[in-house]
This record gives C-alpha cells, sequence and structure tokens, in this order.
C-alpha cells in the first residue's frame, strides 16, 4: 500500500526522500512522487508513473535541492495509477502539497461542496479533496497551516496518514494519521517521517508512533509537538527501535523472498529463544503467565487474520484444539468485521498479522473489543498498529519481512502457535510432561531441519523449470498440511500469476477431480503422518486420470516415488509440527516458478505488502 517519507532537518532532502521510498518499496506501489521546498523557497512536485526509478529519472534535469520534502508511493484505490493522480497533489493555488495513504470515503460530498465553491480537481482522487479542502480552511478561517489541516481533518471519514507541505510555512511539516500507519524519526536537529520505521533506522533509531487523529507538527529548530484534532497538546512517548540496516538488505540473495525463504532457520531458532529452555523440558510465553485466568477460563477462542496469516491460523485452530480442548473459529477480519458476530466477555480474541498494519484485522479487533473480547495480538512488526491495539501478544521476532509473498512470517506465526497451544495445555495440565518433552525437543531441531531441506532447493529449482508451461496448478494436503496447501497455491498465485487451489485431498472427489488430466500438476503433501494411507489413495485417483504428480514425502519413502511422477523428500518430523517443514519446499517451487517466468518476485502486479485499506 502507498508508502510515506518525509525530510526536515539541515540536510539535503532528496537523496533521504529517494533512499527511503526505494525502503518502502515492498509496500507494493505503482506510482510515486515528491514534493521539495527549495532553498528559494519554491514548492516543488514530482511525480511518475511505475518505478522510484521512473520518477529519479523523471527528476533527472530539475532542481532537487531543500531541507524539507514529503515523498510516497502509490497504490491506486481511486482513480488508475497514472501521472496526474500520483502523489503529491497540489492545492489549487500550489502553495500546498500533501501526501496520503488511506481512504477518504466521505470524498465525493467533500469534492461537490468543494466544486460548489469554485474548485477544480486534476486527478480522481480522494487525495486532492483534501488538500483541498485544507487550502479552502487556510483561505476562510485561518492562516495558519496546523490549524486549517486539524479543521479539514474534522471532516473528513475513513482512513488517512498525510503529510502536508506549505510553502509559505518552509520550516514546517504537518504530519496526521488515523487507520494508516505513520512513524516520526528524531534525529539530532531533523525530523524523518515514514510508513514504518524501515526509511528511518538509517538515521536514528528514536521514534515515535502516532496515534488515531494525532497530528505531529515537525518544526525545524523545535521539539517535536503532538496535537489532536481539537489542538490538545499530548505527550509523544518516545521508543527505540531495534532494526539494522544488514536485515533490510538482501545480502546476496536476488531476491528478498530467497533470502527471507533461507532466513528461517535463524528466525525460527530467534522464535524460540527465551520461550523454550535449551533442554526442551519447559515452555514459557509471557502473555500466557501474565493472562492465565483470562485465557485458561475463555468460553472459546475465535482467531481474526487475513490471507497467509490466515493460513497460518488454521493450523493455529488444529493445535489448540488437539492441545488444549479449547473450541477454536477461524475467522477471515474481513468477513468477521461485518458479520454481526456473537462474541461475548468470555471469549478471546486473537488476531494474527504480519504487518501489525491490515485494515480488516484491525477493524476486527476493533469490533470484538466493543464486545468485551479480551484480545490478543501475534505480529511480527514490532510497535505496529496491531500489538497498540491489543490487550496482550507475541511477537513472532522474524525481522522484516520485505517480499511481498509471506514465508519467514509464516512459519514464525506457526511457531508461535505451537508455542502457544503447548503453554496453554501444560498450564490446563492436557499434556504429559514426557509428551510435552518430545515436542518441545523436536521444535527445537526443527530449525536444523528447515537448513537441510533448503539443500534441496538446486532440486527443486530443476523441478519448477518442468512447470512454467502449466496455467493452472492444484494443491493437496490432510490434517494440518491441509492450511499448507492453502498457502503453497497462495504462494504461486501471487508471485507466478498461475491459477492454483488448494484443497483437502479428499475434497478431489466432490469437485475439483473433473479438472484433472494430463496436463495439470498436483502437489501433494504426503508425510509420513496418520493421514498417509488416505493421501496414498488420493495420489492413486490422480493418477488414474493420468494428473502429473509433484510429491512432498519423508526421507525415505519408496512407495508414492514408485507412483508419483515426480518426488521430493524431506526430513521427517512429527505431525503437528509437519507445516513448519512441509511449507517450505513449496515457497521455493513458487520462487523458482516465478523467476523462470521472469516475474517480480518480490513487488508482484497489484499486491500491497502491508494492507492499510480495507
Ligand atoms: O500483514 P498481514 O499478515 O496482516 O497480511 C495479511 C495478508 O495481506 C498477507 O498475508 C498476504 O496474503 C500476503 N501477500 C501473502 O503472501
Amino acid at each position: 500500500m502507498c508508502g510515506i517519507v518525509g525530510y526536515i532537518g539541515g540536510r539535503e532532502a532528496y537523496p533521504i526522500l529517494i533512499k527511503g521510498l526505494k525502503r518502502l518499496e515492498y509496500r507494493g506501489y505503482d506510482s510515486a512522487g515528491l514534493a521539495l521546498i527549495d532553498h528559494s523557497e519554491s514548492l516543488n512536485v514530482y511525480k511518475a508513473k511505475g518505478k522510484v526509478s521512473d520518477l529519479e529519472n523523471a527528476v533527472e534535469k530539475n532542481d532537487t535541492t531543500g531541507n524539507i520534502g514529503i515523498a510516497h508511493t502509490r497504490w491506486a484505490t481511486h482513480g488508475e495509477p497514472c501521472q496526474a493522480n500520483a502523489h503529491p497533489h497540489y492545492s489549487a493555488s500550489e502553495t500546498l502539497a500533501l501526501i496520503h495513504n488511506g481512504i477518504i470515503e466521505n470524498y465525493a460530498s467533500l469534492k461537490e461542496n468543494l466544486q460548489e465553491r469554485g474548485y477544480e480537481f486534476k486527478s480522481n482522487t480522494d487525495t486532492e479533496v483534501l488538500v483541498q479542502l485544507i487550502e479552502y480552511f487556510k483561505n476562510t478561517e485561518t492562516k495558519d497551516l496546523l490549524t486549517a489541516v486539524q479543521l479539514a481533518l474534522r471532516e473528513v471519514i475513513g482512513a488517512y496518514a498525510i503529510a502536508v507541505l506549505d510553502k509559505n510555512q518552509p520550516n514546517l511539516i504537518i504530519a496526521a494519521r488515523k487507520s494508516s500507519p505513520l512513524v516520526v524519526g528524531i534525529g539530532e536537529d531533523d525530523f524523518f517521517l515514514a510508513s514504518d520505521a524501515t526509511p528511518i533506522v538509517e538515521y536514528t533509531d528514536k521514534v515515535v508512533y502516532l496515534n488515531d487523529e494525532e497530528i505531529a507538527v515537525l518544526k525545524k529548530g523545535e521539539k517535536l509537538k503532538v496535537v489532536n484534532l481539537y489542538n490538545e497538546e499530548i505527550t509523544a512517548k518516545e521508543q527505540i527501535v531495534k532494526l539494522n540496516i544488514g536485515q533490510l538488505e538482501k545480502g546476496g540473495f536476488p531476491h528478498f523472498m530467497l533470502k527471507e525463504i533461507y532466513d528461517q532457520p535463524e528466525c525460527i531458532r530467534d522464535c524460540m529463544r527465551g520461550r523454550i529452555n535449551m533442554e526442551g523440558t519447559n515452555v514459557i510465553l509471557s502473555a500466557i503467565i501474565d493472562h492465565k485466568e483470562r485465557l485458561l477460563n475463555a468460553r472459546r477462542f475465535i482467531i481474526v487474520a487475513c490471507g497467509t496469516s490466515w493460513h497460518a491460523a488454521l493450523i493455529g485452530k488444529h493445535l489448540i484444539e488437539s492441545f488444549c480442548r479449547i473450541p477454536v473459529s477461524v475467522e477471515y477480519a474481513s468477513e468477521f468485521r461485518y458479520s454481526d458476530p456473537v462474541v461475548s466477555s468470555e471469549d478471546v480474541v486473537f488476531a494474527i498479522s504480519q504487518s501489525g498494519e491490515t485494515a480488516d484485522t484491525l477493524a476486527a479487533i476493533e469490533l470484538a473489543k466493543s464486545k468485551g473480547a479480551f484480545i490478543y495480538g501475534i505480529c511480527n512488526a514490532v510497535g505496529s498498529s496491531i500489538p497498540r491495539a491489543t490487550h496482550t501478544g507475541s511477537y513472532i521476532h522474524v525481522g522484516p519481512e520485505i517480499g511481498v509473498a509471506s514465508t519467514k512470517a509464516f512459519t514464525g506465526q506457526v511457531t508461535v502457535l505451537a508455542i502457544l497451544a503447548l503453554s496453554l495445555a501444560k498450564e490446563k495440565q492436557l499434556i504429559s510432561q514426557n509428551d510435552l518433552e518430545i515436542i518441545l525437543k523436536e521444535l527445537l531441531i526443527i530449525p536444523d531441519k528447515m537448513a537441510a531441506l533448503l539443500q534441496k532447493n538446486a532440486e527443486i529449482a530443476n523441478l519448477s523449470a518442468i512447470f512454467t508451461y502449466a496455467t493452472n496448478f492444484i494443491y493437496l494436503g490432510r490434517g494440518y498440511c491441509y492450511p499448507v496447501a492453502l498457502e503453497g497455491a497462495l504462494k504461486l498465485k501471487e508471485i507466478s500469476y498461475i491459477h492454483a487451489e488448494g484443497y483437502p485431498a479428499a475434497e478431489m472427489k466432490h469437485g475439483p477431480i473433473a479438472l484433472i488430466d494430463a496436463e495439470m500438476p498436483v502437489v501433494v503433501i504426503a508425510t509420513q503422518n496418520g493421514m498417509y494411507e488416505k493421501m496414498l489413495s488420493n495420489i492413486q485417483e490422480i493418477k488414474a486420470r493420468k494428473g502429473k504428480v509433484i510429491a512432498f514425502v519423508t526421507e525415505g519413502d519408496n512407495v508414492i516415488s514408485q507412483i508419483a511422477d515426480y518426488c521430493i523428500e524431506l526430513p521427517e518430523t512429527i505431525e503437528c509440527l509437519d507445516p513448519l517443514i512441509t511449507s517450505i519446499p513449496l515457497q521455493l517451487l513458487a520462487y523458482h516458478i516465478a523467476a523462470c517466468k521472469g516475474k517480480n518476485v518480490d513487488q508482484p502486479r497489484n499486491l500491497a505488502k502491508s494492507v492499510t485499506v480495507e
């Protein structure tokens, strides 16, 4: 989704803005732009359709000097991706420039009112309405930019993170947020602004995350001031971000996605650190200790999430129901928020999100909170909106995920869900010490097994090259691996644009089997677990219809290798941890097919990393 960067201070703003936009490229976008107030105090706006590099080419021969500027990558919502719709937008008099992430829901009525007052619009965006509205208040009610922004935002219904420049106040950036993320970085004698901390960490580790309806006043030579829409001052809570630049670079890999797939052994170690003791005899999740009564006495759990996080939630349901005997329902956050759900104060709602910014998940949390539920977040991005909106939670600690297709966040989420289920089962005395230790010891060696299976990368790459012809894929799994099949299919769709469907294997015969012919690749997860024999029959059914079976099996399996067209052997693990092993080769399969087809693996078309609008 849209990315915001801003700078005000003593340095040249342009290189900071461009670098910042590049750091935010992973969010997904289709055009880019920036505004600078130069040393002679003119306000220059430059925009281009396409990538940040297209913007750089477009501004090459122009004046890019100035110590104050704002920049933006746009992910189209209102109006097609084109130069006119790209941000920043000028106000009518071209004295103001504004960038925006979010959606102004009542833009049509605001626009109509402004048009009646003679305002004309150059774009189809909701954003241009906001900058004109601010200018309207500046012309009619106040000369002060902050007051005009406050008056305008009081009229707005919707979501926004904005930054505004006024060429008549060249030492000032006004930034505000509601439902879309915005972070202020505090330097020695300068300020940085961004949608998340990634463009900021290079310059300072001191940040303030703005809350809803807060406005940051960034003025050269002054301290950060935060006020609300009614100009009441708010004490800004400074935090230290623990991110290093190395975590944001590709580290020799051709794509972030491949790097992040390879990061998984280390990430899963980080995720377990301090939660499972080295001997594998004990498990502790601090949120469970702190809120034991609330969690143990819950009537039921509801998990809300979207996309990959929703797939992890399905595995979480299986783990929690098996080990803790607590009923769990898994809901798409986008459906839950509009479904008038039956939720009470006896329920615990878990919200799973990599970015911690997904608009639908945030709205689902607010709804559940309003009904009295206790909210537990499972997130990756530290300090993001969801951890701040929940009562408690656990970070997955897998580090920044830059590739749009989620990989290490998925295995991190599954790991935290396994730890959560085991901790609760221990507290409820539903698991024997012996059984607990078997699983914990296995969890501790999962990173080594992940590292071993990554050795199969070349084998999977060769296999992938065979299937670039395909226009459809079917993925099958059962039990714990049914959500893995869904996730494998989503990965392929997202980055290779090949249509793929995940199914519980036994559902095949209720319809999808009609699709099987000699052209159809069918990916089957058939590891040695309680469902093995059933999977074997499902494979026979596909082979009987000449489907091309690509099977992922447990090391040493010499039965399926006789039947399947292609077979990849994976390290053995216990059934409930199977997703941590089986999801990785499916990530690699999708990656290599997309890379072979020459697709933009890290920034697939139409997709955004942080889905901050509904
Ligand atoms: O940041 P979140 O986990 O809340 O994001 C949810 C989905 O948008 C996300 O998982 C999406 O499906 C990914 N692109 C999957 O690879």
